[in-house]
């Protein structure tokens, strides 16, 4: 790609036509954890470069405004959250959910600033453990869609949330690259024989493949697209293939193969030009199944406090500590030395630089999917730069809980692309424009 090709296609701040593209979806904010009780501490999060403050007021009802003060830009953050809105520090302006100015007390009962007052406030949804933000213009605004994983309110979801000091597309690469499975997390993703599909136990998911070069196989759809990566298995190679098939739907979210146990979601949010929220959702519809949030935070090596700083969930092993590598342990079997399959990630992600240069990039056939990532949404950014529809913006709209990803053997001859596709995708169809 040339620079200005991976400019349109990293760069969300401000005008950029990635950003534009990215303000015509629900966009999550943070997970609900983090502003759980009325009148707790509001948050600061940041999205596409804009600073945003999360409340929940007296009433429970979540609030997203402009984190500055339009009085004289102090940041609201600091703010008194109570009896139902929240309340700027410097000379008490308080504001309500909707952005609307409730108080100001610095000003005159009679000021005819109070009869209009009020500040930028987001359209907000909760749903799947997220709060999700509608960061476009109004007349955009598209009805909201509960996330593949809430199918139903009982779902148990359990997240790990990690920041990444790059850029967001780079981050995405990682998660529609099947290869690299195969030697980065070798080691947490060992071989076995006796299993047919991916096996969690506690420290591991169990593969009944050592196959390292994967073909992959990739179908457009009018969300993104579905890929297969195609593998020998150990056992009966000649009469199936073990195959793991991936979901990109545009514009940031992934839903990678699952396990016995759970499903497998990502999403990779551009905080802004240089950083992105990592989550990575472990979800099963049935509540008594799954696994529970500190289970899967303690296995992703991501548990608040211990792997990850509160509130701004920066990694405590990162570049300035080369991750914690240990060479021992590299030694004796490990084949990374870094603990943890994001962490193991985040060192590649972050190694490329903030913005990864593509102009040298050597991309071999198991880079099929990255390519067509790259491909499909350079396009749909030049696309709504030229006043068209964003991609997954336009209905009808596959409902996001009827998307669902694969793994398993599968017989020779048989079509990966026809399995677990909804009644809903069936109608529409897959994406054939070149
Ligand atoms: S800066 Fe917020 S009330 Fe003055
Ligand atoms: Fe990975």
């Amino acid at each position: 790609m040339t620079p200005e090709q991976n400019d349109v296609l990293c760069r969300v701040e401000c005008d950029a036509p990635m950003g534009q593209l990215m303000r015509r979806h629900w966009l999550p904010a943070c997970m609900i954890e983090e502003v759980t009780e009325p009148d707790c501490a509001p948050l600061k999060v940041r999205l596409l470069g804009e600073d945003i403050v999360i409340f929940r007021d007296s009433n429970g009802r979540v609030g997203a405004l402009d984190e500055k003060c339009p009085h004289r830009r102090a940041s609201l953050v600091y703010g008194r959250n109570e009896e139902c809105g929240l309340r700027c520090l410097y000379h008490g302006w308080k504001f309500d959910v909707d952005g609307n100015a409730v108080d100001m007390s610095s000003e005159p009962v009679d000021a005819a600033l109070r009869k209009t007052m009020r500040t930028k406030a987001y359209p907000v949804q909760e749903a799947g453990g997220f709060i999700w933000l509608w960061m476009g213009d109004a007349e955009d605004i598209l009805p909201f869609l509960p996330p593949t994983w809430a199918p139903t309110a009982e779902t148990r979801i359990s997240i790990v949330k990690m920041h990444g000091a790059c850029n967001w597309a780079q981050v995405l690469e990682g998660s529609i690259d099947s290869a690299h499975s195969s030697s980065l997390h070798s080691s947490n993703m060992p071989t076995a024989a006796n299993v047919s599909g991916s096996t969690a136990t506690e420290s591991a998911w169990l593969r009944p493949s050592a196959d390292k070069s994967p073909r992959i196989e990739v179908q457009k759809t009018p969300f993104g697209f579905r890929y297969a990566a195609i593998r020998r298995p150990i056992v009966d190679a000649d009469k199936q293939d073990y195959v793991r098939m991936t979901l990109f739907v545009a514009p940031f979210t992934v839903h990678i193969p699952p396990n016995d146990q759970y499903n497998l979601s990502q999403m990779l949010v551009p905080i802004d030009d240089e950083n992105t929220m990592f989550y990575w959702v472990a979800w099963h519809p049935d509540p008594a199944k799954g696994i529970d949030q500190d289970a899967w935070r303690k296995f992703c090596g991501a548990e608040i406090g211990k792997d990850v700083e509160p509130i701004t969930f920066r990694k405590k092993r990162n570049v300035e500590n080369r991750y914690l590598q240990d060479r021992a342990a590299m030694k004796a079997g490990d084949f990374t030395g870094i603990y943890g399959i994001p962490a193991q990630d985040m060192a590649m992600w972050e190694s490329m630089g903030v913005i990864a240069d593509r102009r040298d990039d050597r991309l071999g056939s198991s880079d099929k999917a990255i390519f067509t990532f790259r491909a499909q949404m350079y396009r749909a950014a030049q696309a709504v730069a030229q006043g068209q529809p964003a991609i997954g913006a336009t209905e009808p709209r596959i409902p996001h809980v009827d998307l669902a990803s694969f793994e398993g053997m599968v017989p020779k001859g048989d079509d990966w692309r026809t399995i677990g596709v909804s009644e809903a995708e069936r109608r529409i169809g897959p994406d054939n424009a070149d």
